[in-house]
């Protein structure tokens, strides 16, 4: 597939984004091994969860579909999954499988975790250097998937200090240390996304946090709950981007999550001169959510404060964007996490913002992005999802029009994207590469 974009004026109004990507496929394993029933509203479903959702159903949970975006799990307690018949297929969502891999760790029967092209590139070691020390025993491809792990294994608690900041090694800790025999112990090098610490709670689990230490005690039993997903901050943030360029625009977004271990582009884009207002803050459930509202704004190049990296972890693709809409230039460091996502995301954006026009040094940990009017041009998004929609948003306000290469990904965390775009007056298409001339 393919996206083409030409140069748009946008229109003001008020939008919605779907379900967070982070939330939804928690909501699933921890009501998939909850006592009783979770009714999960809200739910993305995108392909990214709706691997997690096959795999649980391979597993034997029973998940009724009320719709798309709600479902309600009946929960078959700690010790209900069941040996899958086949490997579990995780697509493209380093998510899923590192948070089963400690979900597994602590089954009584092994699984086998595959992944697509793209998963099966990216480093799975930091999972399973502390799983192991937990007492799991997982095979692995050079540390790369597929994953087997061996069932069956008695897990005890460590305490462990990850060397990066990562949610997803913290939440496969935490899923394992829900079956380990004693207490489960993590110091984050940064504060990453919180939203396993504010679930579990949410379900009855005993947790406690102290700046960036998580405590868990060991063999806890989980209590169904309702989930309210709130919209993805991670795709909202594409809008606001797309606001902030376009002159004289106001866009609101509703109900998007704002848990601040979310929200660091926010501040990041504030530091550059954006405005942006969140209003009507309101708790639901565990997760704060609000209605952002952003206004054309003239952004300026800054140093980005690499202590805000891990608050904005997904954020980078657009964020470079935005450097290359400001005036001046801006300078990224600390990102070195970025070159093991979905792609290199700082190789794949230097290369397709140069591609437009901008100039764009790399450096070891980071970028420098001189502010450029783009001009249009072919950019290949490497099969990753938030490149893809980065590239969208800078087509609008090119000069001329973009096409943007290996878009499926977009349905990963994004459904609906194109028309939620088009409906903000973005003249955006998308093609199948065999109805393509
Ligand atoms: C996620 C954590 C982040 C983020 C990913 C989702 C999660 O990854 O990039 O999109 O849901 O825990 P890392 O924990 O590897 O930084």
């Amino acid at each position: 597939m393919y996206f083409t974009v030409e140069p748009s004026a946008l229109t003001s109004g008020k939008v919605t984004v779907p379900g967070d990507k982070s939330i939804s496929h928690r909501a699933l394993m921890l009501g998939a091994i909850a006592e009783g029933q979770t009714r999960i509203r809200g739910f993305l479903n995108g392909e990214d969860c709706l691997a997690t959702l096959a795999a649980l159903q391979d597993m034997g949970v029973k998940i009724e579909q009320l719709s798309d975006t709600d479902l309600i799990i009946e929960g078959c307690g700690s010790t209900g999954l069941k040996p899958a018949p086949a490997p579990l297929d995780m697509g493209n969502s380093g998510t899923a499988m590192r948070l089963f891999a400690g979900l597994l760790a602590g089954q009584p029967f092994s699984s086998m975790l595959i992944g697509d092209q793209s998963l099966s590139q990216r480093p799975m070691d930091r999972v399973i250097k502390p799983l192991t020390e937990m007492g799991a025993k997982i095979e692995s491809a050079g540390g790369k998937p597929p994953l087997e792990i061996h069932g069956g294994q008695s897990l005890s608690g460590i305490t462990y200090r990850p060397p990066v900041a990562s949610a997803q090694v913290k939440s496969a800790l935490l899923l394992a240390g829900l079956y380990a025999d004693n207490e489960t112990s993590i110091i984050e090098p940064a504060i990453t996304r919180d939203h396993t610490e504010r679930m579990l709670r949410s379900m009855g689990a005993e947790l406690s946090v102290v700046d960036t230490q998580i405590i868990m005690p060991g063999k806890q039993v989980l209590q169904g709950t309702g989930i309210e997903v709130p919209g993805d901050f991670s795709s909202a943030a594409f809008i606001v981007l797309a606001a902030l360029l376009a002159p004289e625009c106001e866009i609101v977004i509703t109900n998007v999550g704002v848990n601040p271990t979310r929200t660091g582009a926010l501040d990041i884009l504030r530091d550059m001169g954006a405005d942006i207002g969140v209003d009507n803050v309101r708790l639901s459930g565990e997760e704060p959510v609000a209605d952002i509202t952003v206004r054309s704004s003239d952004l300026t190049g800054i140093d980005v404060d690499p202590a805000r990296v891990s608050l904005a972890i997904d954020e980078f693709p657009i964020l470079f964007v935005a450097a290359a809409g400001a005036r001046g230039k801006t300078t990224f460091s600390g990102i070195g996490e970025l070159r093991v996502k979905e792609s290199d995301r700082i190789g794949v954006m230097a290369e397709g913002l140069r591609q437009l026009g901008a100039t764009v040094e790399v450096t070891d940990d980071g970028a420098v992005v001189h502010g450029a009017t783009l001009a249009g041009g072919r950019i290949n998004s490497h099969g990753d999802h938030r490149i893809a929609m980065a590239f969208a948003v800078a087509g609008a306000v090119a000069k001329w029009p973009v096409r943007i290469d290996d878009t499926h990904a977009v349905s990963t965390s994004f459904p609906g994207f194109v028309n939620c775009l088009r409906g903000l007056g973005i003249n955006i298409a998308s093609y199948d590469e065999a109805s393509a001339s």
